[in-house]
C-alpha cells in the first residue's frame, strides 16, 4: 500500500474516475461498476475498483483542493501506475452563459495556489486536459441527449472556496475564465508531469452571478449523467 492509499499492487485499475467526495466514490462504484470492491478506506477517502462493459475501473475519492488531490493522484501516478484519470466534481458558474446543471470540461485551468509558483519557481506554467480524451467527453456528452449545455474551456482552480477577493474571479471570466472549482490545476501539472492522460469534467452546482444553487436531487441527477459522459470517454 502507498502511505494514503490502502490498496496492495495491482488492486487499481489503469483507468481512475476521481470525484471529490469520497461518498460519491462510493456511490458511483455501487452505481456504475460491476463486481465492484473497496481497496482503501484509510481516512475514510474510499477507493473501488469493479468493471465497466467489461472494462477494469476504478473510482477514487480526492478530496477538496490541490493539496489533497495532489496526494492521491501522485501516488495512484508513482505507485499504482494508473494511466488515466478523470476528475468529475462540481464547480461554481462565473458567467450568465452558464446555467445550473451544465457540464463544463477543462480545457485548461487557471489558479490562484501556490504549488506551481513553487515548483517552478515563479514562472507560469498552463495546466491543460488531455486532448484526446476532452474531445471524446464532448463526443460521449453529443451521444446523450441531456437538457443541460457541455462547454469546453478554461476553470479556475482556487484554495479558497470562500473568496477573499471575488471581484478578481470577475476579471478573469474577462479572459475566458467560466467556473471556479478547486482541484483541476493540479490534475493537469501532475499528469504532465508523468506522461500520463488526465481530464476534468465538473456539472454547476451553484451561480455565483446569479446566486442560485442546485437542489440536492438535481446535483445527484447531473452528476449521474457526468458520470457516464466520464466512463464513455475514459473507455473510448
Ligand atoms: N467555489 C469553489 N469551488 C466550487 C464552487 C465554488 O463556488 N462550487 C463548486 N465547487
Amino acid at each position: 500500500m502507498s502511505t494514503h492509499i490502502g490498496a496492495g499492487l495491482g488492486e487499481i485499475a489503469p483507468h481512475v474516475l476521481l470525484p471529490g467526495d469520497p461518498l460519491r466514490a462510493r456511490w458511483i462504484a455501487e452505481t456504475f461498476l460491476e463486481d465492484a470492491r473497496c481497496y482503501s478506506e484509510v481516512r475514510g477517502m474510499y477507493g473501488y475498483t469493479g468493471t465497466y462493459r467489461g472494462e477494469r475501473v476504478s473510482v477514487q475519492g480526492s478530496g477538496m483542493g490541490l493539496p489533497s488531490l495532489s496526494i492521491y493522484v501522485n501516488e495512484l501516478f508513482r505507485e499504482y501506475d494508473v494511466q488515466t484519470v478523470v476528475r468529475v466534481g462540481s464547480c461554481g458558474a462565473l458567467t450568465e452563459d452558464l446555467a445550473l446543471r451544465d457540464l463544463v470540461i477543462a480545457s485548461g485551468a487557471c489558479t490562484d495556489s501556490s504549488m506551481n509558483r513553487i515548483r517552478f519557481e515563479g514562472l507560469d506554467y498552463a495546466p491543460v486536459a488531455d486532448y484526446p480524451l476532452l474531445r471524446a467527453a464532448h463526443d460521449a456528452f453529443d451521444a446523450r441527449d441531456l437538457d443541460v449545455a457541455a462547454r469546453v474551456g478554461l476553470i479556475f482552480s482556487s484554495d479558497s472556496f470562500y473568496a477573499a477577493r471575488p471581484e478578481l474571479m470577475q476579471r478573469m471570466v474577462g479572459y475566458g475564465v467560466l467556473a471556479v472549482e478547486m482541484e483541476a490545476s493540479a490534475l493537469y501539472t501532475l499528469a504532465a508531469q508523468h506522461g500520463r492522460r488526465a481530464l476534468a469534467i465538473c456539472t454547476v452546482s451553484d451561480h455565483l452571478v446569479t446566486g442560485e444553487e442546485t437542489t440536492a436531487q438535481e446535483r445527484q441527477e447531473t452528476f449521474e449523467d457526468m458520470v457516464a459522459i466520464a466512463l464513455d470517454a475514459m473507455l473510448a
